[in-house]
């Protein structure tokens, strides 16, 4: 296991450079099955997912070259198999390959799928939609085995607007016959980022970004080229982090509307974010405001800010009010927090956090993705030494974190545990 130590309370000047979203290339990877041809997709993170989803790819004999941040796929002699336990096991995005693979050969076979234990996060909304487009879904000895004699266009509704399932029902649909429309889709970038990724393949996708997307199916798909949008919870991280101890921090390379909720929250609780085109420039503030962050489905604050802003908002003067409302158990960093210092008050999806508290470094554990990055936020703006451990998960989502955060003043390091 890895741990990654920090030295606390460094002030950071520089540049960052934000690295392409992995919440789209986990999707992008999986969908390049679809084409008979080649796929290029530029501005590929080297995160531990993408070289797990590339390990599933040669399972499915696909060709795949990974090299200057580019993935160059050639899917032409891909064959249907089995994505066997150990491999689906180690991401949520492994899931995709079910909507991918049935689209494609009718047929997929794949062992439930891992992921950030941040709540239950079934995939019944996933199953209902291949099963409303003619499929048929069997669980056995902890695999899906899901079937069709064919695909044909029809209307779903999603009960929740889904990321996971909009894109898995993208996928299965755009060979379908006829015409498919989701209804209560999710508006996620990385969906659009999806969309136009298989538009370059000969897909017709209609409505990306809404609430309602329209497919209509065709027989055939061809080469695909793409470039991974930026990842804007990387970027928002980060941002957090500049809003404490940036002095002329930029951080470079972000698309500002896939950023809105959050820059507009930051701004409100008194921080000095200056945009400029796909840079923002950001000097630490003394006292910042306490507010009040509701987490929410795009274009709302997202979730997987929630828990780094957490962190933040231990700094801001006065009580802030914190309320998750995406998953049922996202607040395992709040103990953590507190154990550093801070004064929270938790209660089952909400908490309430008064500020300001000064944090003291000690060893704490990143119980997941995003809770690892509340911890690197709070110790970054702790006295003293943090040492986070688990940190296999931060670096999942994170990519080159310790050289991005060492090369503008800051003190962190990985140790081998
Ligand atoms: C994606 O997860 C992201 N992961 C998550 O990021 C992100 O938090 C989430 O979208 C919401 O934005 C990837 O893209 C790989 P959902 P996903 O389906 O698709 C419930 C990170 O830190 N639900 O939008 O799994 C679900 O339990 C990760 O990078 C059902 O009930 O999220 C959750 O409560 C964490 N049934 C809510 O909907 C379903 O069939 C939203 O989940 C599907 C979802």
């Amino acid at each position: 296991m890895k741990k990654l130590i920090i030295e606390g309370k460094r002030e950071l000047t520089g540049t960052i450079k934000i690295s392409g979203a992995k919440n789209s290339i986990v999707a992008l990877i999986p969908a390049t099955i679809l084409s008979d041809g080649k796929c290029t997709i530029y501005n590929v993170p080297n995160i531990s997912d993408v070289h797990r989803l590339i390990d599933m790819l040669k399972i499915l004999k696909v060709k795949v070259k990974f090299e200057n941040e580019t993935l160059y796929i050639d899917s032409t002699n891909s064959i249907n198999a089995e994505i066997p336990e150990e491999h689906a096991t180690k991401l949520r995005a492994s899931y995709y390959f079910m909507g991918a693979l049935l689209s494609k050969y009718k047929h997929s076979e794949i062992s439930y799928p891992g992921g950030c234990s941040i709540g239950a996060r079934p995939i019944d909304l996933h199953i209902n939609g291949f099963n409303k487009l003619g499929a048929t879904t069997k669980i056995e000895d902890n695999k899906y085995k899901i079937t069709a004699k064919k695909l044909v266009g029809t209307d779903i509704f999603l009960d929740i607007a889904s990321v996971g399932a909009t894109i898995n029902l993208m996928l299965a649909a755009v060979k379908a016959k006829g015409i498919t429309h989701i209804y209560n889709a999710a508006k996620e970038p990385e969906i659009v980022n999806v969309s136009s990724f298989l538009s370059s393949m000969g897909a017709k996708i209609y409505g990306a970004g809404t609430g309602e997307i329209t497919i209509e199916g065709v027989d055939k798909l061809g080469d695909g080229i793409v470039e991974v949008i930026p990842d804007r919870i990387e970027a928002g991280t980060y941002l957090m982090i500049g809003s404490l101890l940036g002095k002329n921090l930029v951080i470079e390379g972000i698309v500002k509307e896939h950023l809105g909720s959050v820059i507009t929250k930051l701004k409100e609780a008194g921080c000095d974010l200056e945009i400029k085109g796909s840079t923002i420039n950001i000097n630490k503030v003394k006292n910042l405001k306490a507010v009040n962050v509701k987490t929410l489905v795009y274009p709302g604050f997202p979730t997987d800010l929630g828990q780094p802003m957490s962190a933040l908002l231990t700094q801001c003067e006065g009580e802030s009010f914190f309320e998750e409302n995406i998953y049922e158990n996202r607040m395992r960093h709040i103990k953590h927090l507190n154990a550093m210092g801070a004064k929270i008050k938790l209660f089952d999806r909400s908490a309430i956090i008064t500020g300001k508290t000064p944090l003291k470094g000690r060893n704490v554990v990143a119980t997941d993705l995003r809770a690892g990055a509340a911890m690197l936020v709070a110790g970054m703006i702790a006295e003293g030494t943090t040492v986070i451990s688990n940190i296999e998960h931060i670096l999942r989502g994170y990519e080159n974190i310790v050289e991005k955060l060492s090369q503008v003043g800051a003190s962190v390091k990985i140790m081998e545990e």
